[in-house]
């Protein structure tokens, strides 16, 4: 997008969150708040953009090592301010979008309208807009009797009746970046917060004789500010909702979205049905035809083939399961593999761990796994083994296809040995 430039505010204090951990690094249904922002930003073609961010905030600084430029805002004097450090930044940019790193549920379409308009209208501002139901702490717009914006006012600064106007400044903006540092120098400090707020360039703007407009969105879930941790709360419910809204607007079946976790980078197949109380979590992928909880939980790196089955308290991590596979209850995968037509047990559990690393196990197609069995990882299982309820397989003790173990610690049936031998 040559000429348009994108700055991202992140630099507030973020004192409503009462955190050791800047609030914009908090985890948001399975990513950073300020990731969110970065992703809608990178959506509309804006690599890398400028990000604003406090001197003393290296973790973020880190976080962004190649996603963006960070520009350092030595005191947090406000928004106006926080843009003022990016002046240089910006310089080259014949337009700049402004992006607030707390209001990360705003999606790249919208963006993208905004730029769009911006652009048709010339204008020297174009600020996003939405009504909310409960306004309260937000920026709201003033409209003159043209129905024109005419100023944005802090809910801090606003009177008892501007309090009442329902439409709120987003805190997403375009500007014509010349006439934007043109106004910003001639903002003052406000009275409430001691700030100098970017929302008074508009009255300033307009003053100058400038073009001011506004675009106007109907989703007022996208427009949430993280200025608390219930906002962060509400968010997560959103963009939950939207995502099994994507999914039961397709072909998956969502039996109960209210207990119902999935997030929203989760892929999952036709015909799929998730019972409730269920939580997938990120780069989860899901096979058609598949059954998936109640109680389930399946983790980061998780893969079900098709028409395989998930019950309930089943919880995988990092794992593959091959197609018409079953774990239906009380079973722990944790980096493992299991084939095709499979059966995990009830109350199977791969000890994955020992205290100091991590390791594998692999199931192979056909297995039965008895009830109660734990596989202590490294293991393999061989193609259409069996183990006996209750046993232990310990690490590195694989066992061949088709053989039977049973006991503590498992043994090879010789019968087994024998039917093998025969086949
Ligand atoms: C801001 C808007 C308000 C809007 C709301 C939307 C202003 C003055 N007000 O209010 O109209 O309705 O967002 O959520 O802009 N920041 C800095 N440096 C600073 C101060 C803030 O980088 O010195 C950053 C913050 O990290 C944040 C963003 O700017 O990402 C907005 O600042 P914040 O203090 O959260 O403003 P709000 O009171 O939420
Ligand atoms: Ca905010």
């Amino acid at each position: 997008m040559s000429g348009f430039g994108c700055v991202i505010l992140a630099a507030g204090k973020g004192t409503r969150f009462y955190s050791d951990i800047p609030k914009v690094l908090h985890d948001l249904h399975g990513k950073p708040i300020l990731q969110h922002v970065l992703d809608a930003a990178s959506a509309c073609g804006f690599e890398k953009p400028a990000v604003v961010i406090s001197r003393s905030a290296g973790e973020i600084g880190r976080f962004l090592k190649g996603k963006a430029r960070p520009v350092i805002q030595e005191k947090q004097l406000g928004t106006a301010d926080a843009v003022k450090s990016a002046k240089k930044e910006l310089s080259r940019f014949d337009d700049i979008a402004v992006l607030y790193g707390d209001v990360p549920l705003v999606k790249k379409e919208t963006l993208r309208s905004l730029i769009k308009q911006h652009k048709a209208s010339a204008s020297s501002c174009t600020v996003l807009t939405v009504e909310m139901e409960d306004p309260s702490g937000y920026g709201r717009i003033v409209r003159g009797i043209s129905g024109g914006v005419e100023a944005i006012i802090e809910d801090k600064e606003a009177t008892e009746e501007e309090k009442r106007v329902r439409e709120i400044n987003v805190g997403l903006y375009c500007f014509d970046r010349k006439d934007l540092f043109e106004a910003i120098d001639r903002v003052r400090e406000s009275k409430a917060k001691k700030e100098f707020y970017l929302t008074d360039v508009i009255a300033i703007l307009l003053e100058d004789g400038r073009k001011v407009a506004a675009f106007k969105t109907d989703d007022p879930d996208e427009s949430i500010g993280m200025n608390s941790r219930a906002d962060l709360a509400k968010a997560y419910s959103i963009l939950n909702q939207r995502k099994i809204k994507e999914l039961t607007g397709g072909s998956v079946t969502v039996l109960d979205p209210a207990t119902t976790f999935i997030s929203p980078e989760a892929k999952i197949g036709r015909d799929t049905v998730i019972y409730p109380f269920t939580f997938i979590e990120k780069d989860v992928v899901i096979g058609k035809h598949c059954s998936i909880g109640p109680f389930c939980r399946l983790r980061p790196g998780t893969t079900i083939g098709d028409g395989a089955e998930i019950g309930n308290f089943v919880e995988v991590v990092r794992s593959k399961v091959g197609s018409k596979s079953k774990a239906k209850h009380l079973t722990y995968l944790g980096d493992t593999v299991v084939g095709k037509g499979a059966n995990v047990g009830c109350g199977t559990i791969t000890a994955n761990y020992d205290g100091k690393k991590k390791s594998r196990t692999v199931i192979g197609d056909k297995v039965f796994i008895g009830s109660g069995t734990i596989l202590v990882a490294p293991v393999k299982v061989g193609n259409g083994a069996v183990t006996g309820a209750g046993s232990v397989v310990l690490k590195n003790k694989n066992i061949p296809a088709r053989a039977v173990v049973v006991g503590v610690p498992a043994r090879i049936l010789e019968k087994s040995k024998k039917a093998k031998g025969k086949r």
